[in-house]
């Protein structure tokens, strides 16, 4: 099955038979794979049989290496070997390695084709889908990056079956996010994981379609994100993990300020029982110096994503009066 987000193709196929014959759909001239150390030592037969002669750039595994470095390391390598502004990349991997591609592919000669196969379940519902790319630098996340859409992006789980658990279960922390940005109980519903990506990506599909340079609407993609970053950096989880934390923890704010949101807090057992996930649960009043340190704070200004009567909205406060709000909670 197809899908188009705005100006990428995404197929959506229960293995990678289809591969070679997607990839040939877009009539490249040469192309060159970029994967990363995790991923190549797993696939590197597949890649080989995949992409016969093409010059594959293998990086380091990890978030530490989504730097600009990295970026420079792949560049130096791309024109080594050639590489032209009518040529593409292949980016094969998860999060990082897609993150990493697409900035690449946005400065490289201003601009050359890239195409995505991802290999996590995060990357499929989330990372490669919409055009955000970039890196981490000076102890901020995504902070040097550009807004890039692949040509194409194959998604298959199959690749899944070799993912580690607590990877899936990261994944499915944004999953569960999705739920609670549309109007319907699908994700609840559905077992199969081919539907459930879908369905996740579909969704994703609206707000990026609606808000592709994220200065609206997009922004209610973070949901789950204010207190998940925090965390994510704080306790150095997972970022799906961080953001199935920070779900909770923005619940438990919402109950704080009065709000009745024990429907959303329904749901959202319902959906760590369905997809067998547990929180820690983390205390917000923790963290609420570090969510006004993060780059999302304007003149002092949080903008938190809220869900009520399951819809998103924006909640702008400053930390002294949320502090006043909550102050004896
Ligand atoms: N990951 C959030 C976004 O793409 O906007």
């Amino acid at each position: 099955m197809e899908l188009v987000v705005k100006d990428t193709v995404i197929d959506f196929e229960d293995n990678y038979l289809n591969l070679n014959n997607f990839i040939n759909k877009f009539n490249l001239n040469k192309y060159f794979i970029v994967t990363d150390s995790n991923v190549y030592k797993i696939y590197h037969n597949e890649i080989s049989k995949w992409f016969k002669d093409s010059k594959v750039i293998v990086i380091d595994a990890g978030e530490e290496n989504k730097n600009i470095d990295t970026v420079l390391y792949i560049i130096n390598n791309l024109l080594k070997e050639g590489i032209t502004r009518g040529d593409t990349i292949i980016a094969v991997g998860g999060g990082v390695v897609s993150d990493i591609c697409g900035f690449v592919a946005s400065i490289l000669y201003r601009g050359i084709k890239h195409i995505m196969i991802p290999t996590t379940l995060l990357s499929m519902v989330d990372a490669t889908i919409g055009g955000k790319c970039g890196v981490d630098h000076a102890e901020r996340k995504n902070i040097i990056g550009s807004f890039y859409e692949p040509k194409g992006i194959y998604i298959t789980p199959k690749f899944l079956e070799t993912l580690p658990k607590e990877e899936l279960e990261s994944g499915l922390g944004e999953v569960v996010k999705y739920a609670f940005l549309d109007n319907n109980f699908k994700l609840l519903e559905e077992d199969n994981l081919i539907n459930i990506i879908k369905e996740s990506v579909l969704i994703k599909k609206y707000y990026v379609e609606a808000d592709f340079k994220d200065t609206g609407l997009r922004m209610y993609l973070n949901f789950g994100h204010t207190f998940g970053h925090a965390i994510e950096l704080k306790k150095g989880i997972l970022h799906g993990q961080a953001v199935l934390e920070g779900i909770k923890m923005i619940f438990d704010l919402e109950a704080d300020l009065g709000l009745d949101i024990s429907r959303e807090k329904a749901l959202y057992e319902a959906l760590l029982k369905k997809f067998d996930l547990a929180v820690k649960g983390y205390n917000y009043k923790d963290y609420i110096e570090d969510i006004f340190n993060d780059k999302k704070n304007f003149n002092g200004i949080l903008n938190i994503v809220f869900i009520k009567d399951f819809k998103p909205y924006l909640y702008k406060t400053t930390k002294g009066e949320l502090y006043d709000k909550i102050r004896n909670k």
